[in-house]
């Protein structure tokens, strides 16, 4: 079984190039038709492994794709989420091949290569890691698990469909797990499976002050200026320790003992390589906590966003009407992202003077989410990597979101297996984004064999 992938890796890279130039930008109204042609170049690539079935199901914004391949009504079911849309890549200046057009580069954390593309980490890569894990073991006859693939192209915007989608198709997405490869280790001598995912509450608020903007010479001095107000508003949310300054923001948070924290630690952040990689000489967050603890068991607020008044060429004198921002938080358990939203959208609207008017609104949000260590599927995980990767993976809480995690447990009642292969330097989201070539290929063998070990250990149950 060991190294079923040999000779197959450069057709396997060779289609991933091809996934990776197609861009499925979900955000972006005018890449709708890229996003539809990408839903179908997946359609055909399940086919092309195997499946029996391959759909495409249209929903008001972007298509879901389905497939499915049945070895047996007695085999356990395994079903694969992931995404096919990719960020915006803008900047778009800063990259340093086309976004669309993937290329193979060594970098320092790479030394045998990195794919270079949008979408290269986020998900394609990984997802499409699945697909050929599959075929692998489908076509020298050892798939022994029945498989299921949803690959959505609205992740990067909310997943808005998706929760309609799983409630209209319930008995079709029955699995007996959910397998999921979009989160990261922080290296291949010491892979992590991922048990934890944070929320999130997403905000927008504006602030008017006067009907009009103002000659900041005649009225400078003697009204609000909303900017100035903003800023001051937006300090006022962290306190000296740099906790969130929100009346009720850490009440339902989940008990962590220090034991726990502690066992955490053990495979902390490398904050020399975690500063390097950034370009910073130092590191900020809330007192008396790790790196680790600040991005995973810690929620945060970070303004993502601010604009107002005259952002131009030269200078302009200006008092501006409005000022607006973007927030967001990011949750752990237990805390509900509807009440932190609301929580946020009371007092914001409580710390505002006179002379300024407040509007809320809550974007997207999603609930954290921690995944169980003693299911079968974690222990098969845990073979697997032991297997391909030589070490015993550790358990590790991530710091993003991925919002349908919980929604499967809500709709569907099953638990989420989260076996991501990406580094934090990978730079998703951000121009340069890439993916190891090892880390593809690694991924595609531990997948493999986690399916493996999964049908095995279910067979003892
Ligand atoms: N794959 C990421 C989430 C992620 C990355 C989790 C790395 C753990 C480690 C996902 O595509 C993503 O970007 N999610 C968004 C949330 C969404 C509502 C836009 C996020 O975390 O900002
Ligand atoms: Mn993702
Ligand atoms: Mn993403």
């Amino acid at each position: 079984m060991k190294k079923l992938i040999n000779d197959r890796s450069t057709v396997f890279i060779d289609q991933l190039f091809n996934l990776l130039k197609i861009p499925s930008i979900s955000a972006d109204p005018h890449y709708k038709n890229e996003v539809k042609k990408t839903a179908n170049w997946i359609k055909n690539a399940l086919i092309d492994i195997g499946c029996s079935t391959a759909k495409i199901y249209e929903t008001p914004g972007h298509p879901v794709v389905y497939g499915e391949i049945n070895v047996s009504k007695n085999a356990p079911t395994v079903l694969v989420y992931g995404h096919y849309d990719v960020q915006p890549p803008d900047p778009i200046d800063l990259w340093e091949n086309p976004p669309f057009e993937p290329i193979i580069k060594k970098t320092a954390l790479h030394p045998n290569g990195a794919i270079f593309a949008r979408g290269a980490c986020d998900d394609k890569g990984q997802m499409f890691m699945h697909l050929k894990a599959v075929e692998l073991l489908n076509s020298s006859n050892q798939l022994q698990n029945n498989i299921k693939f949803v690959i959505e192209g609205e992740e990067e915007v909310g997943s808005d469909h998706l929760e309609t989608f799983l409630k209209d198709h319930k008995a079709m997405l029955q699995s007996d797990v959910i397998i999921i490869s979009d989160t990261g280790i922080n290296s291949i001598e010491n892979p992590a499976i991922t048990t934890g995912l944070r929320g999130l509450s997403y905000m927008e608020v504006t602030l008017t002050g006067p009907n009009r903007d103002l000659h900041s010479g005649l009225y400078g001095g003697t009204v609000a200026n909303p900017i100035n107000i903003l800023c001051d508003m937006i300090a006022k949310l962290h306190d000296n320790n740099r906790k969130v300054n929100i009346p009720g923001f850490y009440d339902d948070l989940e008990e962590i003992s220090d034991q726990e924290r502690h066992q955490m630690n053990e495979n902390g952040i490398d904050e020399k390589r975690f500063k390097e990689a950034i370009g910073i000489d130092a590191l900020m967050g809330e007192e008396g906590y790790t790196t680790l603890d600040r991005r995973s068991i810690r929620p945060t607020l970070d303004v993502n966003g601010i604009w107002g008044g005259y952002t131009g060429a030269g200078a302009k004198t200006v008092i501006p009407s409005q000022a607006h921002a973007k927030i967001s938080m990011r949750l752990v358990p237990h805390q509900d992202w509807t009440k932190i939203s609301q929580l946020f959208e009371k007092h914001f609207k409580s710390i505002a003077p006179e002379g300024v008017s407040v509007e809320v609104t809550t974007h997207h949000g999603g609930a954290p989410y921690v995944t169980p260590t003693d299911s079968l599927a974690y222990k098969a995980a845990e073979k697997a990597y032991h297997e391909v990767f030589g070490v015993v993976p550790h358990a590790k809480r991530d710091g993003g979101s991925i919002p349908i995690v919980p929604m499967f447990e809500d709709v569907l009642e099953t638990k989420t297996l989260l076996m991501g292969f990406g580094y934090d330097s990978d730079a998703i989201h951000a121009p340069n984004e890439h993916y190891g070539v090892d880390n593809f290929l690694l991924g595609i063998e531990t997948i493999a064999h986690f399916h493996r070990h999964f049908s095995k250990l279910s067979a003892q149950e």
